[in-house]
């Protein structure tokens, strides 16, 4: 892709036939120094990670496995906004390229035709008011044919979707352009024009949901996210619950 549209993101790319998991290779290189913006990208993923110790199908060929290491003068606490904001740049690519509309499902599904498309794992290193580093990891499923049973009816591939084979390297490319772009205005505005997008492209906002926790599971309405993007549930005996993306799920009703 034309490298000049991109002033940080992939100064410096790994780039490997195989690995085990990119997130993990981002995180062992960031403890090495790597710096801001840096890209790690597989063919294939032999491990790969999913949220909440889930695996991760990353076939050969098929899609875009992708780490980025970053190094934000943000506080811990903002790190899911980061993920929101990668979010929104996965959608507005999708669409910008392919004509295909996408949605977001809180705090980071990217959706389409209600099927995962998209997942996204963000992992940081932390000190208690600093943020040494973070790694978002970004799956996106693009020439997929086929999913393993356990999540066939849950996820989609931009091929399907789109009906015909979809190039790589332009939803890469279209990615990483409204990724920097979000990033630098967050930098130097915040994050409200951003998670203003992420409000908008979100297909959960006043609809049911199913808040799935380790300790149980409880219903409501998903009201509005607040300003650190966690999710403000009105519960069906009308009090607020506010949860944070960290350990649980989300379930249409
Ligand atoms: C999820 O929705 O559960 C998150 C999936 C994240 C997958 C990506 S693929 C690239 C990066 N490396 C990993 O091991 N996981 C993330």
């Amino acid at each position: 892709w034309s490298k000049a549209e991109l002033s940080f993101l992939g100064d410096r790319i790994y780039y490997y036939s195989t690995i085990g998991s990119t997130n993990s290779e981002a995180k062992r290189l960031a403890q090495e120094g790597a710096s801001h913006g840096t890209l790690i990208i597989a063919e294939e993923q032999t491990r790969g990670k999913g949220r909440m110790g889930r695996v991760w199908t990353s076939p050969r060929g098929t899609g875009i496995w992708v780490s980025i290491v970053l190094k934000p003068q943000i506080m811990p606490s903002e790190a899911p906004k980061l993920t929101m904001l990668t979010a929104v740049a996965v959608t507005e690519a999708i669409t910008e390229k392919i004509g295909i509309s996408a949605g977001i499902k809180w705090p980071n599904d990217v959706l389409i035709d209600g099927k995962k498309v998209c997942g996204i794992l963000t992992e940081m290193s932390a000190e208690t008011d600093v943020v040494n580093y973070v790694v978002i990891g970004t799956g996106i499923n693009v020439n997929n044919d086929i999913f393993p049973d356990e999540i066939k009816d849950t996820a989609i591939s931009l091929k399907i979707a789109a009906g015909n084979a979809v190039d790589r390297i332009q939803i890469l490319a279209g990615f990483l352009e409204r990724l920097e772009y979000h990033y630098k205005t967050a930098m130097a505005r915040g994050f409200e024009p951003v998670l203003n997008e992420w409000r908008k492209l979100c297909c959960n906002l006043g609809k049911p949901v199913e808040i799935v926790t380790r300790d149980g599971s409880f219903t409501g309405i998903a009201e509005d996210i607040d300003e650190q993007g966690a999710l403000i549930v009105k519960k069906t005996d009308g009090k607020f619950e506010r949860v944070l993306s960290g350990d649980v799920s989300l379930k249409y009703r």
